[in-house]
């Protein structure tokens, strides 16, 4: 709710209220952003009490306002040079460098969604309209509360109303000032195949500038960050988090000034934004949000994650299930033929897959990743009988089809490079900037968007495509330096995809860029999904996944199973251990089915079997991370109506491991829940030369024979269930089976080993 009393205004979302206040200066200050106060309760009390001001402070209006120094102020928003010498979020120009707003007026009303850039569904909305009257510019502060999620979201649009160009040098979308309570800030790094690793720091007096400037929101950094007291738990503690909707190049800024105030601030990256607005022209910035919660990390995730599930993820397939995806990149790379393709179709849907997915190299010449894109036209030695009837084809094995494209992409060795050179981003003057042999298009432009539009549109029609995996495989580079590229490129993209959207409201959209370099929550107001990451190795992947989950719903995580050997890090995990981590999202497979033995052929048949069962809770449960140690155990726990999973995933393994118990999150405490164990198949290759203790004749460790039998038997994992209340299980009453420990082997050991993994099942027994 919103509401407006003298010169406050209250914003009031689940868990939090947010308290705005016109000063004597005519400026928005923040008086109160935490733990919720009860609308209609007064807010005179949380008014700081006029300061004297501090030694060399810059008085703004020193006859009307003596006491009031911008430098001592929360304010909304800052311009540098009349007081407010801390990070400003606006540096503009126009006739001089000095900009003074002051507030105009308000409105209250159901939120209106941003012209050009992304905006959640629903909520209401506070805008301030600010005027400089000397610069004859407009500022309007825009809050929009979803206050079921307890979510706020921020932008700003600034308006040229007459006279000369005024330029915009850094237009952040919002300002927040908080009392510093012993924060910690905690950010998400990472690389290609390494995306969201965690970092934490002290938010110090020189400040934490962080973002891109890749053109993309990621992998270095993601937008998504924590602030949290020191002291804060996963159930306890203050915390704040941030997130931005946008998906290109941003800036992130957290200083705490010389009196504990901690300024955050971010928005699109100042680098080579420079925006200069005519007369009557405005800009409008994407939407920041945050949250707040006094019950640690926990209830922001999950207000994130129902934020986003309900308010972002396109309404078509909103809380649909995701169906299971068969993927051939890693099983077969460039190298398919139609044959190889229907065969792989075939064993696919033969396990219980739902969607087949043809992933790069079905156009042009492209049998490798040198040259083609941007062109549309088949390749004919690879499928001589056209899309249309490949699809035709797994349509008619009772499969989904899906296409990889990279739209954004063009290849200098492509007719379209040839036919516009000019449509390629080119600085022209020294030699062009590669990346994946790629160049990128000029999206700013309307021809260039047309010529998407118009190809992607006939090859999604003619190929009768249920899904479409959006790629997106290098930086970009030899940006025209003028008039905010990075940004109006973006602006292309977002018009692209929602007129593709529109043309195709029922599409399957995957959001990928090699992996997770533009997971951000401006890519998933178009997309379903999101190829997490390029890594598809079980230990690394579980890792990204559980970090990820910390801002982000698992239903948009695209998870595959891969070849036991994993190409990104060749670890070898078994398709169990790759099952178990790929089951918390969305399942998919991506390894050469034509090759399986019988015993992974069984193994994948169980699995998918198995998530079909639990599918609602594996992509929409609420998610909780239990534990998470470095290299060790990480533990999350899902819950969804009666069910509920613990997945352990582990790290190497211990020497001599001690006892565990099993970890779970919040169940009712006299209720009862029977628990067990999804059971697995351990490989006697596992056992090296110790298969010996069993085996009535004598076997090399890694013999013919050992690896003939391996390949059609498995030993079954341990058994494990029971039935406990929830508040036994909670206080760490059920005692895991031992790890093996190399005294022995009995039906409850848990043979892990290294990056080995499992998951509980619990289920809320029927009161008697
Ligand atoms: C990068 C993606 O992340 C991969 O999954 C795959 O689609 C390749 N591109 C294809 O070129």
């Amino acid at each position: 709710m919103i509401t407006h009393e003298n010169n406050s205004f209250h914003l009031s979302g689940k868990g939090f209220s947010y308290v705005l206040r016109i000063d004597g200066n005519g400026k928005p200050v923040l008086d109160h952003f935490g733990p919720s106060i009860p609308q209609g309760e007064s807010l005179d009390s949380l008014i700081p009490q006029p300061p004297l001001p501090k030694g060399r402070s810059a008085i703004l209006d020193e006859k009307k306002e003596p006491s009031l120094a911008l430098a001592d102020a929360c304010n909304e928003f800052s311009c540098p040079f009349r007081g407010d010498n801390e990070n400003p979020s606006l540096v503009l120009e126009k006739g001089g460098a000095t900009f003074d707003f002051r507030y105009a007026s308000f409105e209250i009303r159901p939120a209106v969604p941003l012209k050009s850039l992304p905006t959640p569904r629903g909520g209401e909305e506070l805008v301030l309209t600010l005027l400089d009257q000397e610069r004859a510019a407009k500022l309007e502060l825009h809050y929009f509360l979803y206050e079921e999620e307890g979510v706020l979201g921020r932008s700003i649009v600034l308006e040229n109303l007459e006279g000369d160009d005024l330029f915009l040098k850094k237009a952040m979308s919002y300002q927040v000032a908080l009392e510093n309570r012993d924060y910690l800030l905690e950010t998400y790094f990472g690389t290609w195949a390494g995306e969201f690793q965690k970092e934490e720091t002290p938010v110090g007096h020189m400040g934490y500038f962080f973002g891109s400037d890749t053109g993309s929101s990621g992998p270095g950094r993601n937008p998504f960050f924590l602030l949290k007291e020191r002291k804060s738990t996963r159930d306890y503690g203050y915390v704040y988090g941030f997130q931005l909707l946008y998906s290109g190049s941003f800036r992130a800024e957290v200083q705490e000034n010389s009196f504990s105030r901690i300024r955050v601030t971010a928005g699109v990256s100042p680098l080579g934004f420079s925006l200069s607005l005519k007369p009557g022209e405005r800009f409008e910035s994407p939407l920041g949000l945050f949250t707040f919660s006094d019950r640690g990390s926990d209830a922001v995730s999950e207000a994130f994650a129902s934020f986003s599930r309900g308010r972002v993820l396109p309404l078509s397939h909103q809380d649909e299930l995701r169906p299971i995806v068969y993927n051939n990149w890693e099983g077969t790379y460039f190298d398919f033929s139609e044959a190889k393709l229907l065969r792989l179709a075939r064993q696919a849907k033969k396990l219980g897959i739902e969607l087949f997915v043809l992933d790069d190299g079905w156009f042009g010449k492209r049998f490798d990743d040198t040259s083609s894109l941007g062109d549309y036209s088949l390749c004919k030695k690879k499928l001589p009988h056209g899309l249309r009837s490949l699809s035709r084809k797994i349509h008619k094995m009772g499969l989904q089809f899906g296409l990889w494209v990279e739209p954004e992409a063009v290849s200098p060795d492509s007719d379209l490079y040839r036919a516009h050179p000019d449509w390629a981003i080119q600085d022209g003057v020294h030699g062009p900037v590669l990346g994946r042999h790629e160049l990128l298009l000029d999206l700013t432009k309307e021809e260039v968007r047309d010529y998407l539009f118009n190809e992607l549109t006939r090859v999604f029609e003619e190929a009768e495509v249920d899904f479409v995996k959006w790629d997106y495989n290098r930086e970009l580079a030899d940006v025209p330096t003028t008039n905010a590229f990075p940004f109006r490129y973006m602006l292309g993209l977002y018009d692209l995809l929602s007129r593709i959207r529109e043309r195709f409201p029922r599409l399957w959209m995957e959001n990928c860029a090699s992996g997770g370099s533009r997971n951000d929550l401006g890519m998933l107001s178009f997309f379903d999904t999101c190829w997490v990451s390029d890594n598809t190795d079980s230990f690394c992947r579980s890792s990204i996944q559980t970090n990820m989950a910390k801002g982000y719903p698992q239903c948009v995580f695209s998870n595959h199973v891969s070849n036991k050997t994993s190409h990104q890090m060749l670890r070898k995990t078994s398709l169990d251990t790759k099952f178990d981590v790929a089951c918390l999202g969305v399942l998919g497979y991506e390894l050469n089915l034509s090759e399986l033995d019988p015993i992974d052929e069984a193994e994948i048949k169980k699995q998918i079997a198995f998530y079909k069962e639990h599918r609602p809770l594996f992509q929409f449960g609420k998610i909780e991370i239990l534990e998470q140690k470095e290299g060790g155990r990480t533990a999350v726990f899902v819950s969804k109506g009666e069910e509920a999973a613990t997945f352990l995933f582990y790290g190497v393994a211990p020497t001599n491991p001690g006892e565990e118990t099993l970890p779970v999150g919040i169940l009712e405490d006299e209720a009862l829940y029977s628990y067990d164990v999804r059971r697995e198949d351990i490989s006697f290759l596992r056992f090296g030369s110790l298969i010996n203790m069993v085996s009535p004749v004598r076997l090399k460790e890694e013999g013919k024979i050992v690896h003939f039998l391996s390949r059609r038997k498995a030993m079954p994992s341990e058994d494990f269930s029971g039935i406990a209340k929830g508040k036994t299980l909670r206080s760490g009453g059920v005692k895991l089976g031992q790890q093996w420990n190399a005294n022995g082997l009995s039906s409850s050991t848990r043979v892990l080993g290294d990056f080995g993994a499992r998951i509980y099942l619990l289920r809320k027994e029927a009161a008697d």
